[in-house]
């Protein structure tokens, strides 16, 4: 069976870490015998903004819903194009109308990268966050009024649904129960937000009586975000609404050295429509141009594409490979993000060499 991926590298350090994850994509896919059909688009990029008017072709969904999946770089280029016009007209389209309601975002300290918090070890941070994708906080419900003076009032609305929040939770709680500490925490702010997460809490317990085996705890936002860095051990999988996500889930890298490394899957488990994969970071603009951006984001989520595709060796042996080079600590062959003078290339071609063995 072929799988047909569609190829978007976006914008700034995206166009440079694509290279690398089809690289390793590509070697995984050699040594496993997969099959892999690469359609490589160039919309949903302010380049293709610069030159359209618009972020997407009109005829976007058609082109990419039949696709198994789709890989994704980064997006955004703020000098040029606002970054709501350029978010709201890409991959926030993405995530809604291919119903991505899961966006799993593993954080991992991996072998020779240093945390930043003091005496922490591969081993000690291993968790999951489960992000809601496709409502909450990111709802485009509200208005202004009185534009322009001084009685000016904005409004957006938090949108949940039952059906949207307790699908999330479903997931969720089957990955926690499926791993061996079997814990979920929820994020909350029940105490200030007083109607939405409430009720947030409701669904979690709700949710919980389906999963006896699982061990459930909840902190508000604040206190949770603290306890990452004070306590990342305590997690395992860790489920937040979307804006909560977004949040933790660059904070947890943070936690294990560097956003660089950390990948996302963003998944319609129904399978009605496309998978996205894409590192969790954006496109850098501070260090685009250069060729240092660590490519293992890229990387790690071409992992993640290869084990939704129904090819987990394929996809353990690229973690295999990078997390091997790392724990090498050739300074040669590292980005100066986790503290070596390599290049993206040569990061890239070190774990594509070790993934074709
Ligand atoms: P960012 O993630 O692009 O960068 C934040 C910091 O992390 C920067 O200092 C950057 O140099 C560093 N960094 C990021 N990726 C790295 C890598 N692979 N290796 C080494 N260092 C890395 O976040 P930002 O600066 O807030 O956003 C820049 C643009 O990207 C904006 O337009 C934003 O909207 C967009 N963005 C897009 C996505 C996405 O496409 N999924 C995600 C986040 C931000
Ligand atoms: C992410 C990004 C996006 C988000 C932005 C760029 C809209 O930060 O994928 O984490 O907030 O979801
Ligand atoms: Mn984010």
């Amino acid at each position: 069976m072929t799988h047909r991926i569609a190829v978007i590298p976006g914008d700034g350090i995206g166009k440079e870490v694509m290279p690398e994850g089809l690289r390793a994509l590509e070697a995984a896919a050699a040594r496993f015998g997969i099959d892999l059909e690469l359609e490589h688009f160039d919309f949903a990029s302010c380049d293709y903004y610069a030159e359209h008017g618009q972020m997407l072709p009109d005829d976007w969904f058609e082109q990419l819903k039949d696709a198994d999946a789709i890989f994704y770089g980064a997006v955004g280029w703020p000098e040029t194009v606002p970054d709501h016009i350029s978010l709201w007209g890409s991959l926030l389209q993405f995530r809604r109308r291919f119903d991505q309601y899961v966006n799993l975002r593993p954080c991992k300290l991996l072998p020779g990268v240093k945390s930043p918090l003091a005496d922490r070890e591969p081993g000690d941070i291993d968790f999951y966050v489960v992000r809601e994708n496709t409502e909450g906080e990111y709802s485009s419900v509200g208005g202004k009024m009185f534009e322009g003076t001084e009685r000016e009032v904005v409004i957006q609305e938090t949108v949940m649904t039952r059906t949207g929040v307790d699908r999330v939770l479903k997931y969720a709680y089957e990955l926690a129960q499926s791993r061996p500490r079997k814990k979920l925490t929820s994020a909350t702010k029940s105490n200030g937000i007083a109607i939405t997460m409430p009720w947030w809490d409701e669904r979690v317990k709700a949710m919980g009586a389906h999963y006896p085996e699982v061990s459930v705890d909840q902190f508000h936002i604040d206190i949770l975000a603290a306890n990452f860095v004070m306590h990342p051990d305590w997690f395992d999988v860790v489920v937040a609404s979307n804006l909560f996500g977004d949040i933790l889930s660059d904070l947890g890298p943070a936690c294990t050295g560097t956003i660089g490394v950390a990948p996302s899957a963003n998944i319609n488990p129904d399978g009605h429509f496309p998978s996205l994969f894409e590192p969790v970071h954006g496109s850098a603009p501070d260090i685009a141009g250069k060729g240092i951006a660590n490519p293992i984001g890229q990387v790690w989520s071409a992992a993640m594409m290869l084990e939704h595709l129904g090819h987990p060796a394929a996809g353990q042996a690229i973690v295999d490979a990078f997390e091997a080079v790392l724990a090498e600590g050739d300074k040669a062959v590292l980005t100066p993000d986790v503290g070596g003078q390599g290049t993206t290339e040569a990061l890239g071609r070190a774990i594509a060499e070790r993934i074709a063995g």
